[in-house]
């Protein structure tokens, strides 16, 4: 999974607020997104307050990998993802990825750059059009942004078939014809047509049957180590994180409040809602009340707490939580939280297991 060689483990793949915004030093780093201090509020329909979507998100992600970013809904992953591609406007901070600044590029040029940056999306059957047979939808992108017709086009579709491992005559079909699997496998045809580096997936299994879930996931990781792609993995499953990711950032409402090597922040989660995320994963127990969601609904731009987002569900609250929401500190190498108990591992560990079973036993 890791083709850049980078370790990853090392700090970078999160940038800290100490470090500043992007600089064009960062063209000579490995770094193939840069996010920094991305703010994103939709504004407010009348009568209600606007919805802090994104409240100043950093990260980076090295050429290459993994990095997962999962939380429940409503948490902003997919904003950010639209962000990253310049689907969605931002209100602030920059976004670069492979060198180019997408915040106040023109449409034209993000038109440009797409071939270089794709997305997948959940429902495969959605994205795809169905007037379009899935060689010509497969074709269209090599169509729109290259040169490409006729037999070279052609040998160009059949060998982008081959590659998601769907057989040539599915080629004549239209999308309702193939099951969710094979049209998920025409969607990353599609997203690979152009040859890109960087490919966002924002739940890309999520629609299919588990058992098919896992046949997607093992060619996205296989796609990956044969064309050296970063992927941008949106996920509310630890699962997939696991199988795919190398790095895992965890955002709750809008705030990303924990980031790090995947195999770290899973097994020694540093921040109380990472915590409950995985024990809401391992509550398997028939008998036991499955852990509630942490947050009901949306928080609304006027409602949102001066202090830490998850102060109000927070079994380690303290007054100094209410104030200010916290920064993220350093854990270990790699391996940054935004809670100010971040280096109390194991009191955290303690409290936080007390709190599932409360919650559970409620
Ligand atoms: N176009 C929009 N207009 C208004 N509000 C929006 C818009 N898109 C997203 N939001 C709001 O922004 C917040 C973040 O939404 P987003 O879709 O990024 O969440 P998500 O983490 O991807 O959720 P899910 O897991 O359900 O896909 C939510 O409160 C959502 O209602
Ligand atoms: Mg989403």
């Amino acid at each position: 999974m890791t083709n850049s060689g980078h370790d990853a483990t090392s700090c970078d793949a999160h940038r800290s607020r100490d470090e500043g915004p992007a600089t064009d030093d960062d063209a000579d780093t490995d770094h193939a997104i840069i996010v920094d201090g991305l703010h994103k509020t939709f504004r407010a329909r009348r009568g209600q307050a606007g919805v802090v979507a994104i409240d100043d998100v950093s990260f980076v992600v090295e050429r290459g990998q993994t990095l997962g970013i999962v939380g429940e809904s409503g948490s902003g992953k997919s904003t950010v993802a639209r962000c990253l591609l310049g689907l969605t406007p931002v209100d602030a901070g920059s976004v670069e990825v492979l060198g180019r600044s997408i915040v106040g590029a023109n449409p034209k040029q993000l038109r440009s750059w797409r071939s270089e940056m794709q997305i997948v999306f959940q429902e495969p059957l959605e994205s795809l059009d169905p007037r379009y047979r899935v060689r010509d939808a497969i074709g269209e992108p090599l169509l729109l942004h290259t040169d490409m017709r006729g037999d070279v086009l052609r040998k160009r579709v059949d060998e982008l078939l081959a590659q998601v491992s769907l057989a040539t005559d599915l080629g004549a079909r239209y999308p309702h014809e193939l099951s969710g699997g094979q049209q998920q496998r025409v969607n990353i045809a599609r997203a690979l047509a152009t040859d890109p580096s960087v490919i966002v997936l924002d739940e890309p299994t999520a629609s299919l049957d588990v058992s098919v879930q896992a046949e997607v996931l093992s060619l996205l990781v296989d796609l990956q180590a044969q064309f050296g792609l970063t992927y941008l993995l949106i996920s509310h499953d630890l699962t997939t994180i696991r199988a795919v990711a190398d790095r895992v950032a965890v955002m709750y409402l809008g705030r990303l409040i924990e980031v790090g090597p995947v195999d770290e922040v899973l097994t020694n989660p540093e921040h109380p809602y990472t915590e409950f995320l995985i024990g809401a994963e391992l509550s398997v127990n028939p008998h036991v009340k499955p852990a509630a969601p942490v947050v009901q609904g949306e928080v609304r731009g006027g409602e949102r707490p001066s202090g830490c987002v998850f102060a109000q569900r927070c079994p380690l609250r303290m007054d100094a939580c209410e104030e200010a929401q916290p920064e993220l500190r350093i854990a270990s190498a790699g391996h940054e939280a935004a809670c100010l108990v971040v280096g109390n591992k194991h009191d955290l560990a303690g409290a936080a297991a007390e709190y599932r079973l409360t919650d559970e036993g409620s």
